[in-house]
C-alpha cells in the first residue's frame, strides 16, 4: 500500500528508523532499508572513537555511506545538519551529493540557501525540528522541505522544549500544512504506528526501539536494560536545551538529586556528562559516566531482534 511518503522517498514501507547520536551504524541502516523502511546514518554512525575534527568526521561519514550502498541498493537517508549550527553544512551537502545519497535530513534550521541546494540535486529533505510548531512547519513547508517529522514530547534524546505529546502534536501539525507529516516519539509497537495513521501522520519516525535492534552498536547492557524496563523507571531531568529522560544508570541518582534542588540547566549539562554521555553510557556501556536515553514507548519493546523483523512488525498492516 503506497502513500505520499513511500512515494516520495522510494520505499516500500513509510517507516523511518531515526538517528540515534553515536548509535547507528551501516549494517543498521542497511537492514532497516533492505527490509523496505528508510534507514538513516546518524552523527558519528559506525565509529568505535570520536574524530579529532570536523573534516575527519566527514570523511569517516562518507566511508559509512559507502559500506551502506555495499549492504543495500535501496534509499537511505544521512543526517546533514543535528542542531542550530549550520556552520558545516555545505561540505556535508557536497559529500552527500558525490555519495549520491537521495535522503537528507536536517534538523532545525530553516535556510533556503539549504532547501534549494537539494531540490537543484533531486535530493529529498526531511525537516525536523526540536520543539514542532505551526509557523516553523509552514516555513519549512514554504522553503521546500518534502516532509515535516512532528516530534512529541514522548520522544527520547533531546526532548522538545515545549510539553506537546505526540498524540496532541501530530493533528496540530498535519492540519497546518500541506506536505506529508510523520510522526516521532513513542513509538515501539504497531499500535502506536496505528495510532500515528488516525492523527493524520502519514509514516512514522523510531529511534528508541532501533535501540533494541540486533544490529544496533549501542552496549549489549543497554539492550536488556530497555527490553526489561518500562516507561515507569525512566527519569525526566533538566538539562540543556530542554529535558532528557535516563533508565537507572550510576549516574542517574546525582542526576535526581540536583533535579531536585532546582540546579540550573548548565550545571545539569555537566553533571549528565555532556553529550559525551551517550558515547559513554550507551555506546561503551559506562553507566557511570553517562545516561541511557530513551523515549516513553519503551514498556512494550520486550526483545532484542533484527531490525527487519522490527520493520515487518510495525509495517503489518501494509
Ligand atoms: C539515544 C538517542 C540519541 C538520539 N540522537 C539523536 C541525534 O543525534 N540527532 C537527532 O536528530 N535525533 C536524535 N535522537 C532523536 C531521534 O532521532 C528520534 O527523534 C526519537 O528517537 C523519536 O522518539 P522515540 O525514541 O520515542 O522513538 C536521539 C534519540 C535517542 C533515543
Amino acid at each position: 500500500m503506497n502513500n505520499r511518503v513511500t512515494e516520495l522517498l522510494h520505499i516500500r514501507y513509510p517507516l523511518i528508523q531515526a538517528p540515534l547520536y553515536f548509535l547507528t551504524s551501516a549494517e543498521l541502516v542497511a537492514a532497516v532499508s533492505n527490509a523496505g523502511g528508510l534507514g538513516t546514518l546518524g552523527p558519528h554512525a559506525g565509529q568505535d572513537s570520536l574524530p579529532g575534527s570536523r573534516y575527519i568526521a566527514l570523511d569517516r561519514m562518507r566511508k559509512e555511506i559507502r559500506k551502506v550502498k555495499a549492504l543495500t541498493a535501496n534509499p537511505f537517508a544521512v543526517t546533514l545538519i543535528n542542531g542550530p549550527d549550520m556552520s558545516f553544512w555545505r561540505p556535508t551537502a557536497e559529500m552527500l551529493v558525490e555519495e549520491g545519497v537521495e535522503v537528507v535530513l536536517i534538523n532545525e534550521v530553516l535556510d533556503a540557501e539549504i532547501y534549494d541546494f537539494f531540490k537543484r540535486h533531486r535530493i529529498k529533505t526531511l525537516y525536523r525540528a526540536l520543539t514542532p510548531t505551526i509557523a516553523n512547519s509552514k516555513e519549512a513547508e514554504k522553503l521546500g522541505a518534502d516532509i515535516i517529522i512532528a516530534t512529541g514530547f514522548d520522544e527520547g534524546g533531546t526532548v522538545p522544549c515545549r510539553v506537546i505529546g505526540t498524540f496532541s502534536i501530530v493533528p496540530m501539525i498535519a492540519d497546518s500544512v500541506k506536505i506529508p507529516v510523520i510522526a516521532a516519539g513513542g513509538i515501539g509497537d504497531v499500535r502506536g504506528v496505528r495510532a500515528a495513521m488516525a492523527l493524520g501522520a502519514e509514516g512514522v519516525f523510531a529511534g528508541s526501539l532501533f535501540l533494541t535492534a540486533l544490529e544496533n552498536p549501542a552496549d549489549e547492557k543497554v539492550k536488556r536494560l530497555i527490553v526489561n524496563s518500562s516507561a515507569e523507571d525512566l527519569l525526566l531531568f533538566r538539562t540543556q536545551p530542554a529535558y532528557y529522560r535516563t533508565l537507572p544508570t550510576d549516574l542517574s541518582p546525582k542526576l535526581a538529586e540536583l533535579e531536585a534542588q532546582d540546579t540550573d540547566r548548565e550545571t545539569m549539562f555537566k553533571a549528565m556528562n555532556g553529550y559525551h554521555s551517550l558515547w559513554q553510557a550507551m555506546r561503551l556501556g559506562n553507566f557511570d559516566q553517562g545516561v541511557v536515553s530513551t523515549g516513553t514507548g519503551i514498556s512494550v519493546i520486550k526483545s532484542v531482534r533484527p531490525a527487519a523483523q522490527i520493520v515487518a512488525d510495525l509495517m503489518q498492516d501494509f
